[in-house]
């Protein structure tokens, strides 16, 4: 572990679990769990996302390098971030990860484990379409494998439509090819399969950390 804290990354494709997982893991390890993702969606809701990066998002697409980066080195600065943290789904390209590495170095700090999980195509579509946000609580579900209670006021993600889903698969088969090496060349990577239960799952991400 670098000085001051654990700094984990999760990297899988769209529906692989890396919310569900990371949502867990920061529970236990007391860490924030940090989302470009979500962030940005925070940003959409308030009005403060400009309307070609929300197009680019409901498109399936990645935003630009620049605005993620600036969120992480805010967000990674905070009190709550001194002890460590999990970055969920940042970086997503090779010029991200170089820009994590040299904002964490000016602090004395680096990262200390990359988790990859890994699912089978058709098993991450199933997950993606299914899956149903609470619109009061935040809460995720999934109408096969997590059904939401009856009466809840449920939100269908713009970017969880089916064809959207399918572009972010392949956004991110193009640009993992060159990111997962990246950090399997640094000896950071574990690759851990993302089939079974969230239980089955956890357990595999437990486990990684304390091997690794
Ligand atoms: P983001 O929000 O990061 O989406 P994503 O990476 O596509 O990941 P998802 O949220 O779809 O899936 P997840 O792996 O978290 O799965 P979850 O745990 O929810 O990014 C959205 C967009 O923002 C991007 O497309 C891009 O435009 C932009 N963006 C974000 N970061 C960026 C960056 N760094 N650079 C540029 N652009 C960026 O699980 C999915 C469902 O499956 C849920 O319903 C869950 O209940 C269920 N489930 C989970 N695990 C299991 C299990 N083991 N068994 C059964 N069901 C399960």
């Amino acid at each position: 572990m670098s000085s001051g804290g654990l700094r984990l990354v999760f990297v899988g494709p769209p529906g692989a679990g890396k919310g569900t997982q990371a949502k867990l893991i920061c529970e236990k390890w007391g860490i924030p769990q940090i989302s470009t993702g979500d962030m940005l969606r925070a940003a959409k809701k308030a009005g403060k996302l400009p309307a070609d990066l929300v197009e680019k998002m409901a498109q399936g697409g990645l935003v630009p390098d620049e605005v993620v980066i600036a969120l992480i080195d805010e967000r990674t600065n905070a009190e709550d971030a001194k002890r460590g943290f999990l970055l969920d789904g940042f970086p997503r390209t090779v010029p991200q990860a170089d820009a994590l590495d040299t904002l964490l170095a000016g602090r004395g700090q680096k990262l200390d484990h990359v988790i990859a999980l890994e699912v089978p195509g058709d098993l991450l579509f199933e997950r993606a379409v299914l899956r149903r946000t609470d619109k009061l609580t935040g809460q995720i579900y999934h109408l096969k494998y997590k059904p939401p209670p009856a009466g809840a006021d449920l939100e269908h993600r713009p970017d969880d439509q089916e064809d959207v889903v399918k572009t972010r698969i392949s956004t991110y088969e193009a640009m993992t090819s060159e990111l997962l090496p990246h950090y399997e060349k640094k000896g950071l990577l574990r690759r851990l399969n993302g089939v079974g239960t969230v239980e089955e799952v956890t357990a595999r991400v437990l486990g990684a950390l304390k091997t690794s």
